[in-house]
């Protein structure tokens, strides 16, 4: 008998497999059908051999493991170095939505394969908010990062980082590659669907660490991404597994794993492309075949072109441009805008046009056809069959819509789709706050911007406070929902969160929503959002301006987690409270003012809402018309530590991640939480 060639090459790439799969500090895995492989959480493998780290189930962690630990440290004359090692493997991020995913996957050597106190979400299933950044993790990684976490100090939405015993990347850079020809820099999007290959290098003896990424199938890039030294004996120092990471946020979002290679000791064994399981995309798959099944018998096949052609056009045009109406949405005609001009205003949501992204979604700029405004389409989920939340939320937008003040950015109106709600506001040239205040190559705010924007805030606070119809909590202040406007105006902006009640009325309790470091304490036990809660991120947000720091900031290596408001609480206490002021202000600025806008922002901070003045005492302070607040001498450290401990106890999500994208979970309850 005659053995098919192909049988012969899969007989031999099997008894490679397990031979490799055997062989001591070596592995390969052409696809996972089979593969002897330590699965935890969601991860599964595919029929068809691909691993799955996650299914579209949010908030969801899974990893997969090498069985066997091995031994990454060796002998030297003064104690013991790390041993090189080589890692490649080949990705695909599948999302619901083109312009959202998360939260991304990471290679990684871990101590132990127990990762059952990991979190989800941000921390990739590798830390958890209390061991991110400690020493005794042991724990290396290289993420590929889909969402900014500002806590961890991302650069942006989709980048590769090298991570050592905590998210706070030891450097990261923006996904992409090095071309060999021009060497130009070519940019990659993690999450659009496309299987890549990330190459991990380190060795142990020049300490050079190099992680490369390119499109499956292209030459490896001769330039690696990131290229750094880096002395990993610390944190390799016994034996550690060899795993894949992955968790999922708010976002449905699959992380698939086609191929994965390692070597101690030498270069990982090339993968066989021709032999990975490819990765699915979304509801693609079945609409090509269908198509092709139509016109491949067909006897005239320019006529069945043409025809399939026009229907196809029509149907993607459907497709492309579909949205949600409904009855109830007529009354609020003139708000409502159409999905295919919002589209055509931002290039198709063109990745050029990308502002930026938050946990809640992406923001667009873009320009209206007809009337050439410069707009910002800001993209949220909206959760399927909540359409009483939905009617009540769209309401409430077109409701803000009406809100007009010199420092709130104006609502325009709104649009929905199927699992997207779109937001159109007026677009601010110079972008948000806190990208002047941390990004260090933004020129610093002088002392009078900071001031400007501090009394800027507070009068669009009084205005949603005391002086509409109604009373609107914005529920997120912080420095990044504050826009600048051309003229450099301080403007309050992102209502997804605000929770309207009329006037008089009891508040309604609600599920804690909003950004930890600016949640009041009183919200743990009462739920209540009421105008005090934003006085208290409001102060929150004045010390961040003034100190130039976020309110809560976490260390890189070791967990030296800084609480703004003690910190400047205890300085106030000695006296040398305006050394708290941001460096960068190179102590421009005058000392007696910044002593006093510090001493509000730790007034309205205080834990007793009785205790913080209204937002109306708070502009006339600042307006000179009362003199500044002292804050009570008795007033001792608590604040945020406290906050943060109160809200961990109860079982929103906010609490159970508190330094999760907090935001994406407000505004999604807002749609339904009611
Ligand atoms: C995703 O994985 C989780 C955990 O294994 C499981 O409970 C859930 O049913 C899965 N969801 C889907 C849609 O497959
Ligand atoms: C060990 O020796 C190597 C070279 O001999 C040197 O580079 C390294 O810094 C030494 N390490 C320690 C911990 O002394
Ligand atoms: C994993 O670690 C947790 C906490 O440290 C522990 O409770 C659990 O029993 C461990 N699981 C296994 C399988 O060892
Ligand atoms: C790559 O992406 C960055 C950030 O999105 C952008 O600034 C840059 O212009 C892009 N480069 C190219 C070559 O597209
Ligand atoms: C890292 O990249 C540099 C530059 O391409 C190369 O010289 C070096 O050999 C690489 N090191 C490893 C460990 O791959
Ligand atoms: C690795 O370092 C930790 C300290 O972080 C120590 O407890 C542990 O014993 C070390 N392991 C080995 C094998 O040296
Ligand atoms: C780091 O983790 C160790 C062991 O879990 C713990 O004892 C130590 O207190 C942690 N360090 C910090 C700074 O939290």
């Amino acid at each position: 008998m005659r053995l098919k060639p192909v049988s012969v090459v899969s007989f031999l790439v099997l008894l490679l497999f397990h031979f490799l799969a055997r062989g001591d500090g070596q592995f390969i895995y052409n696809g996972f059908a089979g593969a002897q492989l330590d699965l935890d959480g969601m991860a599964v493998v595919e029929p068809d051999g691909k691993l799955a780290l996650t299914n579209i189930t949010s908030q969801l962690k899974g990893s997969a493991f090498h069985p066997t630990p091995l031994r990454f440290h060796e002998p030297a004359t003064n104690g013991t170095v790390a041993r090189s090692f080589s890692a490649t493997f080949v990705f695909a991020i599948v999302t619901d939505l083109v312009t959202v995913g998360g939260n991304g996957l990471a290679f990684f050597l871990a101590p132990t394969k127990n990762l059952s106190m990991a979190s989800p979400s941000q921390f990739l299933g590798l830390f958890n908010p209390e061991n991110n950044g400690n020493a005794s993790n042991h724990v290396f990684a290289v993420e590929l990062d889909t969402i900014l976490n500002p806590e961890f100090r991302d650069i942006n939405s989709n980048h590769v980082g090298v991570d050592v015993n905590g998210l706070a990347s030891v450097v990261a850079e923006p996904a992409g590659y090095y071309d060999d020809g021009t060497g130009d820099f070519k940019n990659l999007t993690l999450i659009g669907g496309d299987a890549m290959q990330v190459w991990v290098d380190y060795d142990g003896r020049s300490k050079v660490l190099n992680v490369t990424l390119a499109p499956v199938e292209a030459p490896r890039p001769k330039k690696p991404l990131i290229s750094i030294t880096i002395d990993l004996s610390p944190v390799l120092n016994g034996t550690a597994y060899v795993g894949l990471s992955s968790s999922t946020g708010p976002f449905r979002t699959r992380h698939y794993v086609l191929g994965w290679s390692f070597a101690l000791d030498g270069a990982a064994p090339l993968l066989d492309y021709s032999n990975l399981p490819k990765p699915a995309r979304i509801g693609d798959s079945k609409r090509r075949s269908k198509a092709r099944d139509v016109i491949l018998p067909v006897a005239t096949p320019i006529l069945a072109l043409v025809v399939v052609a026009g229907v196809s056009l029509l149907v993607w045009r459907r497709l492309r441009y579909a949205e949600l109406r409904e009855e109830w949405e007529v009354e609020f005609g003139p708000h409502r805008f159409a999905y295919k001009d919002l589209y055509r205003a931002t290039g198709g949501f063109d990745g050029e046009q990308l502002l930026g992204v938050g946990g809640f979604g992406r923001v667009y700029k873009g320009v209206l056809r007809v009337s050439k405004k410069e707009v910002a389409v800001k993209i949220l989920m909206s959760h399927d069959g909540a359409k009483q939340g939905m009617k009540q939320f769209v309401a409430e937008v077109v409701s803000l819509g009406r809100l007009r003040h010199r420092n709130i950015v104006q609502l325009l109106g709104y649009c929905r789709r199927k699992g997207e709600l779109l937001l159109v506001y007026e677009y601010m040239p110079n972008g948000s706050l806190d990208n002047w205040l941390y990004d260090r190559n933004a020129p610093p705010l002088s002392w009078a911007q900071r001031l400007s924007a501090i009394r800027g805030v507070a009068s669009g606070l009084l205005y949603l406070h005391e002086d509409w119809e109604k009373v609107v909590v914005h529920r997120d202040i912080k420095a990044s929902n504050v826009l600048l406007d051309g003229d450099m105006n301080a403007r309050l902006g992102d209502f997804g969160l605000a929770k309207l009640y009329d006037r008089g009325t009891d508040p309604q309790t609600t599920s804690v929503v909003g950004t930890m470091g600016y949640l009041a304490p009183e919200l743990a036990c009462t739920r209540r959002v009421t105008p005090a809660t934003d006085v208290f991120a409001f102060g929150s947000f004045v010390l961040e301006v003034a100190c130039g720091r976020r309110p809560i900031e976490h260390g890189t290596v070791d967990d030296n987690r800084l609480v703004l408001a003690d910190w400047v609480l205890e300085r106030w206490h000695n006296g040398d409270v305006t050394d708290t002021a941001d460096p960068r202000l190179c102590g421009t600025y005058d000392v007696e003012e910044a002593a006093a806008v510090l001493r509000l922002g730790l007034v309205c901070s205080h834990p007793t809402p009785a205790a913080r003045p209204s937002i109306r005492q708070v502009v006339q302070y600042l307006d000179g018309d009362m003199p500044m607040p002292e804050p009570a001498p008795t007033y001792r450290s608590f604040t945020a530590r406290a906050s943060m401990h109160n809200a961990e106890g109860n079982e929103s999500y906010v609490a159970s991640y508190p330094l999760s994208s907090a935001t994406s979970v407000g505004a999604s309850s807002v749609l339904s939480g009611r």
